[in-house]
């Protein structure tokens, strides 16, 4: 017998019955529906609206549920459709007729969205907490690098030399975008939708307060149209995610790179990295590989999620069902990446002697040649083909910059000097930035510290909001 079987008179056919659950994926909420409803039916209880022993046994009920659910006893049925109705049927089963007085002032409208708001809040701050773990890596890594030189590339040709800090900062910044992005997101997850009942509210004299703050909600939505149909909140995550995804594989694309012979910046350590059933020599950085191809999914999950809501009337429709694999998968993906992240750049051996001789070996100093004819008066422009003409003249003679003599350099300007050779030195070179933001070592150490102190903040955030969300079953 459905609990909402009191209308039919037929039984419901079997493929729609399967194809209309949600039981099978919608079951991880289940630590969230029961929390949900033991705020709810302390609430019922205290306004009156069921008695105070009724409030009692259904708190009881849902614990004993929640035990049984936790030591994997549960029986989830797909005739019971989805988790709100498997769970409400098992505290039927637990004490009886009473138990259905839970649904008292509450739709699984309101109770689903409830749902999502607690689960998502929670996986919020972990993969935040995953997040900063990843740039406390990066920060570690840039510590140590604050003298190793490589080249910086545009269009993948060598343009000129940066500290590999440097390089590494880039990503921190883009994190902590991510970070800040995901924070800021928090407060429109953390609002609290129950009392929408089905889409109008309720004539029950409950307090939506009082629940939403035992719950440690930041806000009520004051539209109960707008509490059942909200799904930005969902969307904001997949595309905060997206971003933080696309991230991580644009670095994921540079470890390829490094790692390749042609490159050899870096080796990821053996325990990152897997073999060939076939070629014996191979090292492959899969891990990086599959990160860069997950990110696919994750812009499918939002694309998926957007397109579910376009032209969506209001109030609940059971298309927003759709809502929860994408996000799970999301959620489960980021996980997955952001828990390697940290370990694989952890260990990962920078090779600092490969990075100064492609240095030594290429023109990634020519700005720097342009910029000393300008500090002697040259106009820029005019120093730039000067130097053009340089370059030339080595790649037709085997030769780099800092190989040719003071004659042969006379020979495209009086203005060279002795002190030429000091100047295109890669670590004066790279000094020689020394404009806020740009690689000169004082600057980027100066990146590096106001960075720990922001990964500081970030932790203290995810400490403080670790302690706001735990309504842990008590
Ligand atoms: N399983 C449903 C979902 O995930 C719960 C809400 C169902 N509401 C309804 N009126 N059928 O969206």
């Amino acid at each position: 017998m459905k609990l909402w079987g009191g209308r039919f008179t037929k039984a419901t056919d079997k493929l729609v019955e399967e194809y209309t659950a949600s039981i099978s994926f919608d079951q991880q909420l289940w630590k969230e529906d029961i929390i949900g409803s033991l705020a709810h039916v302390a609430m019922l209880g205290k306004c009156g609206i069921i008695k105070e022993e009724e409030a009692s046994a259904i708190t009881e009920g849902l614990k004993k549920v929640a035990a049984v659910i936790e030591a994997g006893e549960a029986e989830f049925t797909i005739s019971n459709e989805d988790v709100h109705m498997n769970i409400e049927k098992m505290l039927i089963e637990q004490i009886g007729p009473v138990g259905g007085k839970l649904h008292t002032g509450r739709s699984r409208n309101d109770q689903v969205a409830l749902d999502m708001h607690l689960y998502l809040r929670a996986r919020v701050v972990e993969l935040i907490d995953l997040t900063v773990k990843v740039q406390e890596a990066l920060l570690e890594q840039a510590k140590d690098n604050t003298d190793t030189i490589l080249p910086g590339y545009t269009h993948l040709q060598r343009a000129q030399p940066v500290l590999f800090a440097h390089h590494l900062m880039a990503y921190y910044s883009m994190l902590q975008r991510d970070v800040e992005r995901l924070m800021d997101s928090w407060k429109r997850i953390n609002i609290f939708p129950l009392g929408a009942g089905a889409l109008a509210g309720t004539t029950f004299p409950i307090d939506r307060e009082y629940v939403a703050e035992r719950l440690a909600f930041d806000a009520v939505y004051t539209n109960s149209m707008d509490a059942v149909s909200d799904r930005d909140f969902i969307i904001e995550f997949l595309s905060n995610a997206s971003l933080l995804m696309a991230h991580l594989s644009r670095l994921c694309e540079e470890f390829i790179l490094w790692m390749s012979n042609e490159f050899g910046f870096v080796e990821l350590d053996d325990a990152f990295c897997t073999g060939s059933s076939i070629m014996p020599q191979k090292k492959n950085p899969d891990v990086a590989e599959l990160v860069r191809g997950k990110t696919g999914r994750v812009y499918g999950n939002l694309m998926g999620m957007l397109t579910v809501l376009k032209g969506l009337p209001l109030a609940y429709n059971k298309d927003m069902q759709e809502d929860k694999e994408g996000m799970f998968d999301t959620v489960a993906t980021l996980h997955g990446a952001l828990s390697l992240f940290a370990p694989m750049i952890r260990t990962m051996k920078v090779r600092k002697e490969k990075m100064r001789q492609a240095v030594a070996e290429d023109f990634s100093n020519a700005t720097d040649l342009a910029d000393y004819l300008v500090n002697k008066g040259m106009p820029f422009r005019q120093a730039h083909e000067v130097v053009g003409k340089t370059v030339l003249y080595c790649i037709e003679w085997g030769k780099y910059l800092l190989d040719l003599t003071l004659e042969e350099y006379k020979q495209f300007s009086e203005l060279f000097g002795d002190d030429i050779y000091a100047a295109l030195d890669p670590q004066q070179v790279v000094n020689a930035r020394n404009v806020l933001g740009g690689t000169a070592k004082n600057q980027v150490e100066k990146q590096i510290a106001s960075a720990f102190d922001a990964v500081q903040q970030n932790q203290e955030w995810v400490q403080a909001h670790y302690k706001r969300i735990d309504v842990s079953l008590r």
